[in-house]
This record gives structure tokens, sequence and C-alpha cells, in this order.
């Protein structure tokens, strides 16, 4: 028999967009049937940059109970799901770390022929979603990963508008529900293609 598909959902968000984003594709991915860990970063920003915006201090108070990403959370994983906001149209630095304590695994081939995609969070439309998505995908293919983008493979994909990946536009407020569905779509498309390559590789 076929195991579950292990999905490993790891992201950093200084003041909570991103992080909500991650919920949904971990809901997403529970519904298709994934064991699921979700994952933050370390923070690495100075406490003085962190307190002064409350929002930040209040967001890493509020998701202390998350765990950290570890390698051995990459290593067990099926499908990894890469949440980042835009900084200057690139991924946080704090993700970034994360990602570059990762050559061990890489050289021992243990990130390669796992399923790999990615959101996003930015201040405005143009803000650089896609050059933010996109750099996460040089590693991807760094790794030999299957990177599954969700396209417009479903109808909500017409409504949020990125086929690179979930994103959403901070200026227009929190997190919606479009780019909530959206997410969760995102993570049950990569659970199913992992599914499918799994089955596959099982025979
Ligand atoms: C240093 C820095 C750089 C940023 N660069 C951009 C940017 O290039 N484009 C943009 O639209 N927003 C930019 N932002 C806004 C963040 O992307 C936004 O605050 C983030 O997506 C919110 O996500 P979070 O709530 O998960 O932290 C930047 C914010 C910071 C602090």
């Amino acid at each position: 028999m076929v195991q579950p598909v292990n999905v490993a959902i790891i992201y950093y968000s200084a003041t909570g967009t991103v992080h909500a984003l991650a919920r949904a594709a971990a809901d997403g991915a529970e519904k298709a049937g994934a064991q699921v860990r979700l994952r933050k970063v370390a923070e690495t920003a100075p406490p003085e940059a962190i307190n002064a915006r409350p929002e930040w201090t209040r967001h890493l108070r509020d998701t202390a109970d998350v765990a950290e990403a570890s390698h051995d959370d990459l290593a067990w994983a099926d499908v990894v799901l890469f949440g980042t906001p835009t900084r200057f149209g690139n991924p946080a630095s704090q993700l970034r770390a994360f990602i570059d304590t990762t050559g061990a695994l890489w050289y021992q081939g243990k990130l390669a022929d796992k399923v790999y995609s990615a959101f996003t969070a930015s201040n405005t439309a143009h803000g650089g979603q896609e050059s933010t998505l996109l750099a996460l995908g040089n590693t991807f293919y760094h790794w030999g990963g299957i990177i599954v983008p969700p396209g417009y493979t479903d109808p909500i994909q017409f409504q949020s508008g990125n086929p690179y990946g979930t994103s959403h536009v901070v200026g227009d407020g929190p997190a919606s529900e479009v780019a909530l569905q959206a997410a969760r779509h995102q993570a049950r498309r990569a659970v199913d293609t992992a599914a499918a390559l799994k089955a596959g590789r099982a025979t």
C-alpha cells in the first residue's frame, strides 16, 4: 500500500499574512489526505527592528508555539511548500538563511525528486510577487525538484490571478478568502501530484 504524502510547509512571516497563507495551505494538504508539518524558520532580525513594529512583535509572540523548520522536515517531506513575504522583490533573508543551511542534504541527494511550490505576499500588486516566487524556483532547480505551480488549474486561479504561486497584496488588507482558497488549491494540487508520483514509484 502506498504511504500517505508527507507535506512540509516552511514559511517566514513577520506580521502574519504569509502565516495565514501557510495555515490555509496546511488545511488544503490535510483535506487532500496528507500528513502535514507546519514549520516557521528562525527569526534573524535584530530585536530593535522587531520592537519598532508592534505588529511584528505581536506576531512573533502569537506564533511562539509553531515549531521551527529542521533538516529532518525537508528529508521527511514528499512535498515542500515555501512561504515568504516579498523583500525588495526577493524571498526574505530569514527563509534564505534556512535554505542556505541545506548544502549537506543537497549533496546527499536528499532534496531531489520532491514536489516544490511556493507562495508569497507583498504590499503592492506589482511589488515583486512573481520575482520572489521565481527566485525560489532557482533553488528548486538546483535541488532537482519537481516544481508544481498552480497555473490556472482551478476556477479560483482566475480570481487570484497568479499562476506562479498563491500571493496576496497586503495593501488590500489581511489575507483574503480568495488568497486562502488559492493556497488550499495549490497545496491540494501539490499533494495530488506527489501521490501520483509516489504510487508510480511504488510499482
Ligand atoms: C525590508 C522590506 C522589504 C519589502 N519589500 C517589498 C517589495 O519589494 N515589494 C512590496 O510590495 N512589498 C515589500 N515589502 C512589504 C512586505 O512584502 C509585506 O510587509 C509582507 O508581504 C507582509 O507579509 P507578512 O505579514 O507575512 O510579514 C517589504 C517589507 C520590508 C520590511
